[in-house]
């Protein structure tokens, strides 16, 4: 299902305990049913989902419809696009004139309901939904939120806005496998089923005691270990554009779940070959200070041949009726062979298709390793103590100015 490949030897450490994480998958039938007849309703009456939130409320579900739907288009005739997670207001107003000529569904989701990007962004989406809408944009607005607790839910509650749980003991984060996650992936055409069945493959195939079976303690064990041996920085990379996205959700998750006590790898992300002309003479040559987790998924389902032609102008006929998916691959053969003569340890993650199952099982793989991986460093892999620095800091300024303003 899932092959990790890096050549040292894992042995050496003893399994760690870390709590069960099959509550994570957490959804119900009936929940999972209200999401698709939701989503249907989308694709019948709207043709953008606007999707607010921030972090864990949003990364998840763009990683996913990033990976999943085409390059240029839509899978579905929903197109799903983002708002709150930045404070620019020149994008909340280009925003708005986007959305215009377009039929909109608003999703939005905070878990504490309280943080400022999406709270902004909601306030005016929703003065905006009202201002179009009237009485029917009650129907439009659906918010994933806390079952008990926090502004939006009170909000939601008041306005008898239609809801959605992310379940209390499930950070951010972590929140894809629910209807954080859920409620936009299926809305954009994509088969949540078979999303949720391979994380649950995942979940049942990376409880194996035995670590040489065991790709996700692999993977945690021989990142401790080059941590442990002085390199700071892990750099993610791929081959297919489309999964840019869910690099930056697995920056994220490993970001925020590791970054704490002065501990912690580095968690960056490089798109190859693009890369390769940006930052590869750095991977290649500069300081030796990271190493490379590259991904590859083995089948891809669309594919383009090299023409041939009669005058090879360009000399490239020696490549003619050869796949540019397989010359992809060829170019990561040789991204590894070139970084690990470089001195760049690389380590391999492989699956056969990039499809909605595999997607699923990968995202499990990568939530399990990095709970493991944050309890090798002995810190709380479900907190985030310092991201409250900079809103402390903002909510002081932002008060400061309150009172300057009524003087
Ligand atoms: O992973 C996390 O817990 C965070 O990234 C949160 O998802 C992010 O801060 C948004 O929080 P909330 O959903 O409460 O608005």
């Amino acid at each position: 299902m899932l092959k990790f490949d890096y050549p040292k030897n894992v042995q050496q450490f003893d399994m760690v305990a870390i709590p069960d994480m099959k509550h994570y998958i957490d959804c119900s039938m009936e929940e999972l049913f209200a999401i698709q007849q939701v989503a249907n309703e989308i694709q019948e009456k709207a043709n953008v989902l606007l999707v607010i939130g921030v972090g864990g409320s949003f990364l998840g579900a763009r990683a996913v419809i990033d990976a999943l739907t085409p390059y240029f288009g839509t899978k579905s005739n929903v197109e799903v696009i983002y708002a709150g997670n930045n404070m620019s207001g020149a994008y909340l107003k280009q925003l708005l004139a986007y959305l215009e000529d377009k039929s909109v569904y608003v999703n939005v989701v905070s878990k504490s309901g309280t943080t400022m990007e999406p709270a902004l962004a909601f306030r005016v989406v929703k003065q905006y939904m009202e201002n179009r809408y009237a009485k029917e944009a009650v129907k439009r607005i659906l918010v994933t939120t806390d079952a008990k607790k926090g502004i939006l839910k009170q909000i939601a509650d008041q306005e008898g806005y239609r809801q959605f749980v992310i379940p209390a003991d499930v950070g951010g984060r972590y929140s894809v496998f629910t209807p954080a996650g859920l409620l936009p992936i299926a809305a954009s055409g994509i088969d949540i089923q078979a999303f949720l069945d391979g994380a649950r493959q995942a979940e049942s195939d990376f409880l194996n005691e035995n670590i040489l079976e065991n790709a996700a303690y692999q993977y945690a064990f021989s990142r401790f270990e080059l941590y442990s041996q002085g390199y700071s920085l892990e750099l993610l990379a791929s081959f297919e554009p489309r999964l840019k996205k869910l690099h930056e959700w697995w920056k994220q998750l490993f970001g925020e779940s590791e970054g704490k006590e002065q501990k912690g790898l580095y968690p960056s992300t490089v798109t190859f070959s693009t890369d390769l002309h940006a930052i590869g003479q750095f991977i290649q040559d500069g300081s030796r200070i990271l190493f490379e987790t590259l991904i590859h998924f083995e089948e891809i389902e669309e594919d383009i041949e090299v023409p041939f032609t009669l005058d090879d102008m360009d000399g490239l006929n020696y490549l003619a009726g050869r796949s540019m998916n397989e010359i992809n691959a060829t170019s990561k053969d040789g991204v590894v062979l070139a970084h690990e003569e470089g001195g760049v340890p690389v380590m391999k993650i492989c699956l056969s298709k990039l499809d909605a199952y595999h997607v699923g099982y990968l995202m499990f793989f990568f939530m399990k390793a990095c709970v493991i991986s944050a309890t090798l460093l002995e810190v709380n892999p479900f907190d985030q103590p310092g991201v409250e620095a900079y809103k402390k800091k903002m909510l002081e300024l932002l008060k400061e100015n309150v009172v300057n303003i009524h003087e």
